[in-house]
């Protein structure tokens, strides 16, 4: 398709604008602005005006005000919220920085089928998860959601392999339409886009701004990547509010509300399932420990088995968990994750307060399937209480 619209993608506007990544900053693709052509075919998005540089600015700027802080706990020590702060960030960076180095193929489990868990979450909703440790340490395993959709055919959310068993979920839930979306939901999820869209060529791909250019980079350097995969729907960074949804296309739109935290270090695209009141995040939430996405794989195996995790799996999990005491998921949300642009993080996440959901899907960890809104509150609560954009 003949590119149709500009878009500035400023996904490394985080790691430029403060300190704390300071020392982190100079992994590559991060730390640089860039400007790029975006390929787009989807008439409800293009041509949509973005807010100046300027204006951007004057929105980092007041994000920092004291004001806009929230009134609840707080950390103890600015050391301590530091650490954690660049702990957690560093992860972010540096899953970014590795998937440029790494093949694809090194990154996923080579027997997908062998360890893949198919569980119902709904009658229209079954979710395939997959083992998953990040450079080789990091468990947070990894979920691909299938959602049957009203007007029939299922929606791929962050697709894992393709298997047998996983074709097989595809067609009791999607019948003859097969695949109708495949969402990669932010700028990492997507090996496994190319080859469910080779055998759904009739699926319509969806991804943030800048996944295009992202995966055309990797051109002749990754197998897992056809990097001639069309988009059918890219989500426009700074489109107007995180309250007004980027539109898809009717049979989506019907079906699926959606925010797009164009803010967050991994642009995320999450959404709500009308039908069913489920919410399927990708990296917007973690819910570690990944225990359903290893269960079977033998503990022998694993670095971050409970028990005997290794040090860096448990303080990983301790900033990625939702059970009990939840301050430092807190912390690194508000002090991390949404450092680019706070009030309209926050704006976004008033967004997804406003959804009736009744059961949370992340990629990264246990599906939430009681307390689901009471859980989101409790790790968001900061957001939920200060000002939006
Ligand atoms: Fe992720």
């Amino acid at each position: 398709m003949i590119p149709n619209c500009i878009h500035r993608h400023y996904a490394a506007g985080l790691a430029r604008n403060t300190s704390i990544f300071a020392g982190i900053a100079s992994h590559r693709n991060r730390g640089r602005a860039l400007v790029v052509a975006a390929a787009h075919n989807i008439p409800s998005i293009h041509n949509i005006p973005s807010p100046s540089v300027a204006a951007s600015r004057r929105t980092l700027s007041s994000s920092s005000s004291p004001r806009d802080r929230p009134t609840t706990r707080r950390p103890s020590t600015r050391t301590v919220v530091a650490f954690s702060a660049a702990i957690s960030s560093a992860f972010l960076l540096y899953t970014a920085s590795q998937q440029t180095r790494t093949m694809s193929s090194k990154l996923i489990p080579a027997n997908p089928a062998d360890v893949m868990v198919i569980r119902d979450i709904t009658p229209n909703v079954t979710t395939l998860s997959v083992p998953f440790a990040r450079y080789g340490r990091f468990e947070v395993g990894g979920r691909c959601t299938v959602v049957r959709m009203t007007n029939g055919g299922v929606m791929l959310f962050s697709p894992v392999a393709y298997t047998p068993e996983a074709v097989a979920v595809v067609s009791r839930l999607g019948g003859d339409k097969g695949v109708r979306y495949i969402v990669a939901p932010d700028i990492e999820h997507h090996i496994f886009i190319s080859e469910w869209a080779k055998a759904f060529p009739n699926a319509r791909i969806i991804g943030p701004q800048g996944l295009p250019e992202k995966r055309a980079e990797t051109k002749g350097k990754d197998p897992k990547i056809n990097t001639d995969d069309k988009f059918f729907a890219v989500l426009a960074d700074k489109y107007a509010q995180p309250s007004t949804p980027q539109s898809i296309a009717p049979d989506f739109d019907a079906d699926f509300g959606l925010v797009y935290f164009d803010m967050h270090p991994n642009k995320e695209i999450v959404l709500f399932f009308r039908p069913d009141n489920v919410l399927i995040q990708a990296d917007l939430m973690f819910n570690l420990p990944a225990v359903e996405q290893y269960a079977r794989v033998d503990a022998s195996q694993r670095t971050g088995a409970p028990g005997h995790a290794n040090f860096l799996n448990r303080l990983f999990q301790s900033f990625m968990k939702t059970e009990g005491d939840v301050t430092w998921a807190r912390r690194f949300q508000w002090y991390a994750a949404s450092k680019a642009n706070r009030p309209r993080f926050s704006e976004a996440v008033h967004v997804i307060d406003g959804w009736p959901f009744e059961v949370i899907i992340p990629c990264h960890g246990e599906t939430i399937e009681h307390d689901a809104k009471a859980t989101f509150r409790k790790v968001f609560q900061w957001h939920l209480d200060s000002k939006t954009a």
